[in-house]
Formats: structure tokens, sequence, C-alpha cells
């Protein structure tokens, strides 16, 4: 509830604009893509199609990988979860996202993933968006899966398992149908109504969804496993004896201190890409292995400057934890979407004086307009 005041400004404000404040320059207007405005672009572009150019983009992203700063997310822990500020730069542009994770929040009916971010103009240091993320971060965690599994899985790869059927499966399930045409999947999740939720809402897209009753089955016969489970806690998801030859596993729940999926041997009998080894090292599944074991970083991979997969026997794991450079690919994404704006609203967000040293003139100005302005 606003308190009085409050609300009679924002009356004032609503219709005194022009008598009461400095008419806003362009800049100050920032847009704002609301959860609404994400629904709205991914209805017109088609989900299919926002999964694969948000792939496509990341891809370009990391094939320019030196133009970036690159730095380890800035991570808040508590007992609950942790808070992060995931910042890059690519000397053009700047952003950030804003991210939580706290596994405990399903259990409260809330989200175990939240999110929003800024993209920025390095040239005037002005916001040029600010938006949600907490679908867009869905959006681009599966585009990163599928740029992953079509980077470094056997191309024969037409099985799937998923285990965890949290809010992230749907995302991984239709990035991996889409970006590398798999089209059969087995599910396991502790919580049988998870399972039962993702495959009712995936139930109209032309895939073969299987609800298996244990890790074991689930992972039977697939070419490529995904794990998105979500505890603060060293979980043992795969066990060494469940990785058969040639397998793909995306790992992608363990992605905090103290949080992993893997049993460390699984790790050790593989081939393991990273997005940014400092990072991962801190938070991935390879916090278990000593500091110098051999990662490969993705970009590496998509630049030529290091092997992928070099075998069809060969197991490869994705240790994904989510990188900056992810989230920078998906703001730019969103900009470039934006077209004529008209999916955003725009926010007063930058105070933007027409003198710019006159910041204080504005609170002069609007004082003495409002003193002349009936209450309503
Ligand atoms: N790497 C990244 O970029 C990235 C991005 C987003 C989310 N994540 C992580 O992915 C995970 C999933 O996120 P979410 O939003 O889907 O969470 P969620 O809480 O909605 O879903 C997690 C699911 O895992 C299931 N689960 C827990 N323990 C399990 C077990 N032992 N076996 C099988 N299922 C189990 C839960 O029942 C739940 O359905 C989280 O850990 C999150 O932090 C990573």
């Amino acid at each position: 509830m606003l308190r009085p005041w409050t609300h009679q400004l924002a009356v004032l404000h609503m219709q005194k604009r022009t008598e009461m404040f400095d008419t806003p320059s362009k800049r100050a207007l920032v847009p704002f893509i609301s959860v609404e405005s994400t629904l709205s672009l991914i209805f017109t572009l088609g989900f299919d199609r926002c999964l694969f150019e948000i792939t496509d983009a990341i891809a370009e992203a990391f094939t320019r990988w030196n133009d970036f700063e690159t730095i380890p997310r800035v991570a808040s822990h508590s007992s609950m979860g942790v808070i992060e500020l995931m910042p890059t730069t690519d000397g053009t542009d700047y952003s950030f996202k804003y991210v939580n994770g706290h596994p405990i929040n399903a259990s409260r009916g809330l989200q175990t993933v939240a999110a929003f971010g800024v993209l920025a103009s390095v040239e005037t240091g002005y916001p040029k968006l600010i938006a949600e993320m907490t679908l867009l971060t869905a959006m681009r965690t599966a585009a990163m899966s599928a740029l992953a599994t079509r980077t470094l899985a056997r191309k024969d790869s037409h099985i799937a398992a998923i285990i965890g059927n949290g809010a992230q499966s749907e995302f991984q399930i239709r990035a991996l149908a889409t970006v590398c045409g798999i089209k059969k999947f087995q599910l396991y999740d502790i919580d049988t109504n998870a399972t039962r939720r993702c495959i009712k809402n995936l139930s109209n897209h032309k895939l073969c969804l299987t609800a298996c009753s244990s890790t074991e089955e689930a992972v039977l016969g697939a070419d490529v496993i995904t794990t998105c489970t979500a505890d603060k806690a060293y979980q043992t998801i795969l066990t060494d004896n469940l990785i058969g030859k040639g397998v793909h596993v995306n790992a992608i729940g363990g992605d905090c201190p103290g949080k992993t999926e893997l049993h460390r041997d699984v790790l050790l009998r593989s081939d393991i890409f990273v997005e940014y080894a400092p990072q991962t090292r801190l938070e991935g599944e390879i916090q278990q292995l000593d500091e110098d074991f051999p990662v490969t970083e993705i970009w590496q991979v998509l630049t030529g400057s290091a092997d992928g997969r070099k075998s069809p026997g060969q197991i490869t794991v994705f240790d994904g934890v989510g990188f900056a450079i992810e989230d920078f690919a998906a703001l730019r994404w969103l900009e470039q979407n934006l077209g004529n704006k008209s999916q955003a609203q725009n926010l007063d967000l930058i105070a933007d004086p027409n003198e710019s040293k006159d910041l204080y003139g504005m609170i002069c100005r609007f004082m003495s307009r409002a003193k002349n302005i009936e209450p309503i």
C-alpha cells in the first residue's frame, strides 16, 4: 500500500507531469522488459526460434571470448542459498545479472532461481535496457546446454535423460529437441509430480517422453544425460557405473561451492568442458578435483583452438555453472529483438537534466512547480 503522500505524488505525477517535472531526455528513459514483455516476445517470435537464436548468440559471443572482461561472479552465500552478481563487458556494451539460487524456495512456493539484468553502453555508462531474467536465464541455460551438446555429443545422439524435472526441465528438453534434434527423453525426479507436470506441459510437442522410477532407469540407453537437480549439498546423482562409453553429460545443477551432482569418479573418467575455468573450479563439479586438473573451456573448442570430442567412445562432461557472457549474449539478443521497442515500457530511471551539472536544479524546479499545484 502506498503512503498517502507517495500516492498523492504519484497522482500528481500522472496528471501534472509536464507542469512539475523536467521533460525526461531520451536517455533518461530506459526500456524495461517485464515478464509480460518477454512472454509477448516469445509469443511473437516462437519459442523454438528464441532458443535457436539465443544458442547462436552465445556461440557468437564465445567465439570472440578475448574481447570480454572475465571474472568469476560475485557470490554472497547464506545457509538458505546464494545471491550473485554476474558482470562482463566486450568494450562496447556492459551487462550484469542479479540472480539467486535457493533450492529451499521450491518448498516455499518460490522459484529456486530468479533474476533480472541490465545492458548498458560503455561509451556513456547509461543503461540501454533493464530486463526480467528469470525466464531469460532458463532460456539461456537451456541454450547453453544445447550448444555444449551440439559441440560435444556424438552426432548420432537421439536419446536424452533429464534428471531433475523442476523449473528448468522443459526449457532443457525443448532446447535439446530444437537445437540438437533429440526427440526421445527419459525423465526422473524424486518428486513424481514434477515429472508429471513436465510431461503434461510438453504433451503437444511431438516428443517421446517417458517417466522413469529411478535415475538408473532414466539413463539406460541415453546418449545425453542432463542433471538439473537442486540441493545445497554434495549430491551423487550420477555414479560411475551409470555412465557408459560415448555418453555426453550436461551437469548444470551443481553450481555453487558445496553443491554438486556427479560422483568424482565420473569426472576422472571423462573429458571435462567448462565455461570459465576460474569460476567453475569454485562452483562446478570440478571443485571435487585438484586445482590443476585439466579442463577445456568451450570457447576454445568453438574457435578450433582445442579439441572437442575425439572419439565415439569418449565420455564428455559439460560442467555448466552459468557464466556472465551467456547473459550478456541473451541481453543483446533481447535488445536486437525489441525492434521498435513496443514490447518494452519506458522507465524514468536516470535523472538527466538538460544542463548536466544542474542535477540539484531538478529538485529546485520540482519544488517550486509543486508548490503551485493544488493537492488532489
Ligand atoms: N548452470 C546454470 O547456468 C544454471 C542456471 C539455472 C539453474 N541452475 C541450477 O539448476 C538446478 C535446477 O534449477 P530449477 O530452477 O529447475 O530448480 P527446481 O527447484 O525448480 O527443480 C529442481 C528439481 O530437482 C529435483 N531433485 C532434487 N534432488 C533430486 C535427486 N536426488 N534426484 C532427482 N531429482 C532431484 C527436485 O525434486 C526438483 O523437482 C538448480 O540447482 C539451479 O541452481 C543452473
